[in-house]
């Protein structure tokens, strides 16, 4: 593993998410360089100066590159790629998948050509299928190409839970599972806050609103928007991701990992709790489940599997 003094991190696209992930990543100097790539090179570039010049301020010494030539990217030790449109209001994130997929199938070609031995973590959606398509066209090992999601939708169960009892964020933690959805499973038998049971500090009304609340919480944002989807949470989930790989922090976060018998699925993406730590998905937690969980288990793969069949229908997969 290389040290943050040589440490190259990538972040494909310089959407919102894209610059705020090269902005967390410089804060917390994460790598020596971040590379910052888009098809628009003056953006990328432009960023990547606005950057630089904060730097003197907020005293990093990450150095970041605008570019829009591939060439750059090379020898990189993790990507976070985040490129792809993003759902206007009313759009599935399944609506994404043609135009999102070429995108895909363009990055992994540079990722494998020129930075072999990367980890990639997928942010792009929809998200299941994306990070799926990327281990397919990289020949990645599985372990080296996980998916962003469910430390999103974690945190933004985390923040309704917080809300609601009045506690300090920080003492919350919560799990959501599954597909990055409309039928992701959040997990109030694993919702604690200080390692007390959320069950003994709100009711189950209560419980399933805000649980309903997470499940849609990307399109809550993206109606309130108007233009683009959220950014400041989807960047800080890909670079707690990219922190737990790069400085073997071993974190159990929850993230779209390639199962193999895991929670009885075979060959496919899907969010699980897993240990991120310097070889990547260092392992897949399983938790037992209860009835309605497992249910939505089935459901969640059932819904990435249409999305697959999608994309070979589109032939891009
Ligand atoms: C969201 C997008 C990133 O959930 O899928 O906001």
């Amino acid at each position: 593993m290389t040290t943050i003094a040589q440490r190259k991190i990538t972040v494909v696209g310089a959407g919102y998410v894209g610059m705020s992930a090269a902005q967390k990543c410089a804060e917390k100097n994460l790598a020596a360089e971040v590379v910052l790539i888009d098809i628009l090179d003056g953006r990328a570039k432009g960023i990547a100066l606005d950057l630089n010049q904060a730097a003197a301020i907020e005293g990093y010494t990450t150095r970041v590159t605008g570019t829009s030539d591939a060439k750059d990217t090379h020898g990189s030790d993790l990507f976070i790629v985040t490129a792809g449109l993003p759902r206007k209001p009313g759009m599935s994130r399944s609506d994404l998948l043609g135009t999102n997929g070429k995108i895909i199938t363009q990055v992994a070609d540079y990722v494998r050509n020129g930075s072999p031995d990367a980890f990639v973590i997928v942010v792009t959606n929809p998200l299941d299928t994306m990070v799926h398509l990327m281990r397919v066209k990289t020949g990645f090992p599985a372990k080296r190409v996980i998916g962003m999601a469910g430390v999103l939708d974690s945190a933004r169960f985390s923040w309704f839970i917080a809300e609601k009892t009045g506690a300090n964020v920080r003492d919350v933690d919560a799990m959501v599972l599954g597909a990055h959805g409309d039928e992701m499973v959040p997990m109030p038998r694993y919702c604690t806050v200080n390692g007390v049971e959320l069950g003994a500090l709100v009711d189950k009304a209560s419980i399933d609103a805000m649980a309903d609340r997470t499940r849609k919480g990307g399109a809550e944002i993206v109606a309130l928007l108007k233009t683009g989807s959220a950014f400041y949470a989807p960047a800080s989930a890909s670079v707690a991701m990219a922190a737990s790989i790069l400085n073997d922090e071993k974190r159990l976060l929850p993230c779209a990992c390639l199962l193999n018998g895991q929670y009885g699925f075979e060959g496919m993406y899907m969010g699980v709790p897993a240990i991120l730590g310097k070889d990547g998905v260092e392992k897949v937690v399983e938790l037992p489940l209860d009835t309605e969980a497992r249910i939505g288990m089935q459901k969640c793969a059932g819904a990435i599997q249409k999305d697959l069949g999608a994309l070979r229908d589109l032939g891009l997969l």
